[in-house]
């Protein structure tokens, strides 16, 4: 069984949260797979059984574009109604300290609009600094192993049907 994470990032926290999510996929034997939102095509998501899609928090605490990522904005509006049908989705988002339930929360609007069951919460990581380049804190152990028990609930409920 297959799954795509797809994500953008500016400064490498949220490619770190999708491989955490990826550890707790493939510790459930499935076959994870990181995307990068630009590089994401038809097919990565015809082959996959679970779609998680991930984004900085992106002005979320103004509530600003659903405090999306631009490429992952742009691929959410790509998705067509039905798109997903079938299919297991997931969230995460990763932010300084505010909005990231915004950004969760319009992926897992996108996902649902596309027919995708979302059977877990979405998961908000705190990492890096505001409105800038510079990388600053990782996420902490406490949150690494939430993103991990993520990966293993979208595994369980495939498993679940
Ligand atoms: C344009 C921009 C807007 C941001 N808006 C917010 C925000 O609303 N709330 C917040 O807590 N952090 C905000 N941040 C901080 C990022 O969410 C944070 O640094 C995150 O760790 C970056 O993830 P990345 O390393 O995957 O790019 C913003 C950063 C940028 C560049």
């Amino acid at each position: 069984m297959k799954a795509a994470i797809v994500y953008h990032t500016k400064t490498g926290h949220t490619e770190r949260a999708a491989e955490d999510i990826a550890a707790g996929l493939r510790d459930a034997g499935v076959d994870a797979q990181l995307i990068h939102a630009s590089d994401l095509d038809d097919g990565h998501l015809a082959d996959a059984a679970i779609v998680v899609v991930g984004s900085p928090c992106h002005a979320g605490s103004c509530r600003l574009r659903g405090g999306l990522s631009g490429p992952v904005r742009a691929l959410l509006k790509r998705l067509g109604k039905g798109s997903l049908a079938g299919k297991v989705g997931g969230a995460f988002a990763v932010n300084y300290a505010y909005g990231g339930h915004v950004t969760v929360g319009a992926i897992e609007k996108a996902l649902r609009g596309a027919g995708a069951r979302v059977p877990a919460p979405g998961v908000v990581v705190k990492a890096g600094v505001p409105l800038s380049l510079y990388e600053g804190p990782k996420a902490s152990p406490d949150a690494r192993e939430a993103l991990r028990q993520l990966g293993q609930a979208l595994a369980a409920a495939i498993e679940a049907g």
